[in-house]
């Protein structure tokens, strides 16, 4: 593994520190934003196979406009590039689709609680579909991840099984999609950013066919109808925003992926749902009871212990 970005002595590694940082700070504000759109659009239309093929189809277009005005420079693939993408791809697809679901059925704030959990998930594909072990602390460290979001869940005042399942699947679906996304950034030409274009675009092709046999055009239509006439035409800015949000932030999130490891990505993320779930609570006026509120905090506490644990 890289020492990423310790050794504060170094002028360089202190400035690679503060990019790190702001790639951060970027990253998870984007993300409130692109939660609040999202939960406000899925109130008024659930239709999360779409909304969720929207926010792809929206990333790939921007990053095609970009690279056909040469604002990015397109990357250089070829076969081997896509089909090391395609497992990427597929588990970027689920894990995408099982937390918008999920959303459209539960709390934003549960979701994410039940997402912090996603570092257990990642020692346990790793010790058991990889075969790789860890120091007794880290085990230990998965005591109060798992411990605190199983209270978090029953004590859940909306609770809702697809909701907690499609948080579960998403979060088993992103180990593998940040593991092999690891793998295939490495020594390549790509940068993060035209990586996680690349991604988008075989991603909406994977999720389109899917959309249109769960959903389909015809309950869009009507449910796009609703929406309009219930909400009025800024119905339109909340599904552009929370399209245009969804990939600007994965998009920043790959850029810092680019320059730390899968442990220091997955710590970020789970301090970023700190901001999300408080955001989201107060913007919906989402019910929490303290116990509940108790079980998030241990989650959270659990995954900082991991990842002291894994250090
Ligand atoms: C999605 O729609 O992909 C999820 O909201 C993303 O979850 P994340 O917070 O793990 O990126």
């Amino acid at each position: 593994e890289r020492p990423e970005v310790e050794g504060a002595g170094d002028p360089s590694e202190a400035a690679k520190k503060v990019k790190i940082g702001i790639y951060f700070a970027t990253w998870w504000a984007l993300n409130v934003v692109f939660n609040i759109y999202n939960k406000k659009v899925l109130n008024a239309y659930p239709y999360p196979w779409l909304t969720s093929t929207l926010s792809l189809a929206c990333g790939s277009l921007m990053m095609l406009i970009s690279w056909a005005t040469r604002i990015a420079e397109p990357p250089k693939t070829d076969i081997e590039f896509w089909k090391t993408l395609f497992p990427v791809a597929v588990a970027h697809t689920i894990g995408h689709v099982a937390a918008t679901v999920s959303m459209s059925k539960v709390a934003v704030s549960f979701t994410h609680i039940i997402k912090s959990g996603e570092p257990a998930f990642s020692v346990l594909v790793s010790r058991f579909l990889l075969g790789e072990t860890f120091p007794v602390p880290v085990y230990l460290s998965l005591v109060p991840i798992i411990g605190g979001c199983a209270l978090a869940a029953v004590t859940e005042l909306n609770f809702n099984m697809i909701g907690f399942m499609g948080a579960m699947i998403s979060n088993l679906a992103f180990v593998f999609r940040n593991i092999f996304s690891k793998k295939g950034m490495k020594g390549k030409a790509v940068s993060g950013m035209n990586y996680y274009a690349c991604l988008s675009i075989l991603s909406l092709v994977i999720l389109t066919p899917f959309a249109i046999a769960v959903e389909g055009p015809q309950m869009w239509a009507a449910g796009w109808q609703t929406a309009l006439s219930q909400i009025g035409p800024q119905f339109i800015w909340w599904v552009a925003a929370q399209s245009i949000f969804y990939h600007l932030y994965n998009q920043v999130s790959y850029m810092s992926l680019d320059e730390i490891s899968p442990l220091t990505f997955s710590i970020g993320n789970t301090m970023k749902r700190i901001s999300v779930i408080v955001s989201s609570i107060i913007i919906f006026h989402t019910p929490v009871q303290p116990v509940n509120a108790l079980g998030a905090a241990i989650a959270i506490l659990g995954t900082f212990l991991y990842s002291q644990a894994k250090q």
